[in-house]
């Protein structure tokens, strides 16, 4: 079968390494993709929210699979577009992508559905929000509702810093629609874990846990990125912490956005926050993490491509998850000044050196050919992601190859995996 792959990213290239290793996939092309991706796929020049140029390319070429990566073509609609003209597509429609795209929406399913999460109000006023500002006061956490390329959250330590929020995103100046109305909710105080779940509309299916590092410097420090590494498994998430999250977030989830019509078919990720009262969901997200999927996938044994079909096709009850009982390390190279303002067009050298390294795989993610070389083509440049039995292994080796890897003023975080290393000895 043929299948295409949307999206451009770390998280597209991992995809596309795991689907490439299905003997179901014939052929794979990713739409735009980059230079890591070009080695496994035929990279066709559609951009990835280019939904109906998408659909004729799909159309055309026969594709028998198609796998969404990011959120803005699921928020278009793809989903819905693809189904309409009887093609298989791999992701949540406009409806169901909206627990996602509106976070006031997320937080209404929660409460209705006894999801556990911070307390909430949602506004559109900018006199009522400020009103309860002032019976809140910070730490409190301001975001937009909209989809705000993972800009729209302000975790406020002080009250101005709250206002500010409010103002700016009320008055409209700042995210456009997307802020046109604010959730406020209470500040929660914990470690972040990732857990992503395939599910089909009735069944779910979790993956293994993962912990991403959001902070742009070392120990949590500096602004939010996309995400400067990932390490999978999260030894805080307990096998019993895994059995109380199926029950009482994702099937939840899932069954109450069939019950709203909004069935929710594709990956569904949920950003958790392990707190002194429990588990509570962050977000909600409608497709797989980035970088995370980088490390779980380097740990999953199934063939990815059964699997997704078994979702598009409503018969994931199926399946099983085999998992490789290892752990894995995803480090991510940035173009130096990301996530603020950097340089592209710069030659990376090493590439080759670093591929070398056994059970090491180096994603992608802004990267183009320029000719035979491989330049920068972003702020997040590369996924350095390798396995082994430890955790510690697999620091190291990622890091390993990472050392291979240079381009003028690249910079990397020196410590993912270090928080999953404390909590071992702590145990
Ligand atoms: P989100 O896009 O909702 O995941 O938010 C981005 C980041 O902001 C999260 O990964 C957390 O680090 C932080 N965050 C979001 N909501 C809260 C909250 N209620 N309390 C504390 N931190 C939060
Ligand atoms: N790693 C965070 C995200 O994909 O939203």
């Amino acid at each position: 079968m043929k299948i295409l792959v949307v999206g451009s990213g770390g998280r597209e290239h991992a995809l596309v390494w795991k689907l490439a290793q299905s003997p179901l996939a014939e052929q794979i092309y990713c739409a735009p993709g980059n230079a890591g991706i070009a080695e496994l796929a035929e990279c066709v020049n559609i951009p990835a929210d280019a939904v109906d140029t998408l659909l004729e390319f799909a159309q055309a070429e026969d594709i028998g699979l198609t796998v969404v990566g990011p959120e803005a073509p699921l928020a278009a609609g793809i989903v819905d577009k693809f189904t309409a003209a009887g093609l298989k597509i791999f992701g949540p429609s406009q409806q169901a992508a909206m627990l996602e795209g509106s976070k006031a929406l997320a937080k209404e399913i929660m409460e209705k559905y006894h999801i556990p999460t911070a307390k909430y109000a949602a506004f559109e006023d900018k006199e009522a929000a400020l009103a309860y500002l002032a019976e809140h006061p910070a730490p409190i956490v301001v975001k937009a509702d909209g989809l705000a390329a993972g800009k729209g959250v302000v975790v406020a330590m002080t009250q101005a810093e709250a206002v500010e929020a409010v103002e700016a995103m009320l008055s409209g100046n700042v995210f456009g629609q997307a802020g046109a109305r604010v959730v406020i909710e209470e500040y929660l105080e914990g470690e972040e874990v990732s857990v992503l779940a395939f599910s089909d509309g009735q069944t779910v299916l979790p993956m293994v846990s993962a912990q991403d590092h959001k902070r742009v410097f070392d120990d949590d420090q500096g602004p939010n990125t996309g995400g400067m590494g990932a390490y999978s498994p999260a030894p805080i998430y307990t096998p019993e912490l895994a059995e109380q999250v199926l029950h009482q977030v994702l099937q939840p989830a899932v069954d109450g956005m069939r019950q709203e019509g909004r069935t929710y078919k594709g990956v569904l990720y949920a950003g958790l926050m392990l707190t002194a009262q429990g588990v509570k969901v962050l977000e909600f997200n409608a497709r797989f993490g980035d970088p995370e999927t980088q490390a779980v996938l380097m740990r999953l044994k199934s063939d990815l491509v059964e699997i997704m079909l078994a979702v598009v096709e409503e018969r994931l009850q199926e399946c099983t998850l085999d998992w490789a009982d290892e752990a894995a390390v995803c480090v991510v190279l940035a173009s130096g000044g990301y996530p603020a303002s950097y340089a592209k067009g710069l030659p990376i050298a090493g590439l080759e050196q670093a591929a070398q390294q056994a059970n090491t795989v180096v994603f992608h993610a802004g990267t183009k050919f320029v000719g035979q070389q491989v330049m920068t083509d972003g702020g997040r440049v590369l996924g350095v992601t390798a396995c082994a039995p430890t955790i510690q292994q697999a620091i190291y080796k990622a890091y390993t190859a990472v050392d291979l890897i240079s381009w003028p003023d690249c910079f990397c975080r020196r410590d993912i995996g270090a928080k999953a290393l404390k909590r071992i000895a702590q145990k």
